[in-house]
């Protein structure tokens, strides 16, 4: 009588589970995040494509200890209906175990984001690449294609980008030699990029947006109509500045570029620029963060202990933007959490993001 109890007892939750049992219905930041399969989503310095009524969240996957900073396994995706609960769709871009190939298990994937073409059908993986042993010397991107969102993606090839180009707001001084003159340093050989982003316009163009110059400067680069290239038009942004972890939105006619300050895996304070033109100029207009994190004592100085990576916009609603953070832990990289949380406009279109324990989209309803 007692296994018969027992039994209907374990039947009973796995249809629970099954059925929704532990569906989330909000966002907890810095929190772990249970995929479907109850694991911690492992898609580090992330974004999120959205497509035909579903979200995707590509991401880098880490392992444990400190050699998870380094690619062991590669780009993880994710499946979204609603934001909140998220579908394990398993490794979409693998490294290799070739020696010679580029992406050999070992280099750094860093920052992967996916957008979608159109007129080839092609999903379009970008992402920042370090050869394998060079530290973060080789300061490349990367380029891979599936005709599948969630993959397999091939990898197309790397590089340094804009070789031999002029950037479309050129300056005199830009072409004066100096020891801080990386962008000339570069050109012939092409331009550095690290963290980076990709932006999609109502247009349907696409730029590259990435750390460049040894990070003092952001190139926003258009790509080709395929998008597996570089079309040669770039421009330099926040020249000097000292930027990275670019991340985009554009509301109302206007573009709003959010970024980190270079400090490694450290937190620092983020802060945000606006422009009324993709390739600017950008105005920087200050850290639109708000609160503090009681998880680990961080506040806008800190970012709450993030660094930014990716805004999404939510489908369906107007001018609903959310801005996605990784809260990195280098020593335990797999143990890395995320903070997302909503963008607010004030009346002069100024951007906050106040940080909350605990929220849901219903947010955006109130705005
Ligand atoms: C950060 C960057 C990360 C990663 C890290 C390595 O500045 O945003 O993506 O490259 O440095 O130290």
């Amino acid at each position: 009588m007692g296994k018969i109890v027992i039994s209907l007892m374990s039947f009973s939750v796995t249809l629970c589970s099954n059925a929704g049992y532990a569906q989330r219905t909000a966002f907890e930041p810095s929190h772990p995040w249970p995929d479907n399969n109850g694991v911690h989503i492992n898609a580090h310095g992330g974004g999120v494509l959205s497509h035909e009524g579903a979200y995707y969240w590509f991401g880098e996957h880490k392992i444990q200890g400190r050699r998870g900073n380094t690619a062991q396994v590669g780009v993880h995706c994710y499946r979204s209906k609603d934001l909140y609960n998220w579908q394990d769709e398993g490794v979409a871009l693998r490294v290799s175990d070739d020696p010679d190939s580029e992406i050999v298990r070992g280099c750094i994937i860093e920052r992967p984001k996916v957008i979608y073409n159109p007129k080839t059908k092609k999903f379009v993986m970008w992402f920042h690449l370090e050869l394998k042993g060079q530290g973060y010397t080789a300061a490349r991107t990367a380029v891979a294609v599936s005709d599948n969102v969630v993959g397999p993606y091939t990898f197309l090839r790397s590089f340094r980008p804009n070789a031999g180009r002029l950037p479309i707001n050129l300056r005199d001084e830009d072409l004066v030699p100096g020891p801080n003159n990386y962008f000339l340093r570069d050109m012939e050989t092409g331009q550095m990029a690290r963290d980076m982003t990709l932006f999609v316009d109502e247009n349907g163009k696409a730029y590259h947006i990435a750390a460049s110059e040894e990070n003092y400067t952001l190139h926003i680069s258009l790509l080709t109509d395929d998008f597996l290239d570089f079309s040669g038009l770039f421009s330099r942004v926040l020249i000097g500045k000292h930027r990275e972890a670019p991340a985009i939105c554009k509301r109302q006619g206007r573009y709003y570029l959010l970024t980190s300050g270079c400090t490694g895996w450290a937190p620092n304070a983020a802060s945000y620029a606006a422009a009324d033109s993709i390739f600017g100029p950008y105005e920087t207009q200050g850290n639109p963060c708000q609160g503090f994190n009681p998880e680990n004592n961080s506040g806008p100085d800190l970012t709450f202990g993030g660094q930014s990576t990716f805004i999404l916009p939510v489908q369906g609603k107007t001018d609903a933007f959310i801005a996605m953070f990784d809260l990195w832990q280098p020593r335990n990289p797999i143990d890395g959490t995320y903070i997302w949380l909503p963008i607010e406009w004030g009346k002069d279109n100024r951007m906050t993001i106040r940080y909350r324990e605990k929220w849901d989209l219903s947010v955006f309803e109130r705005q």
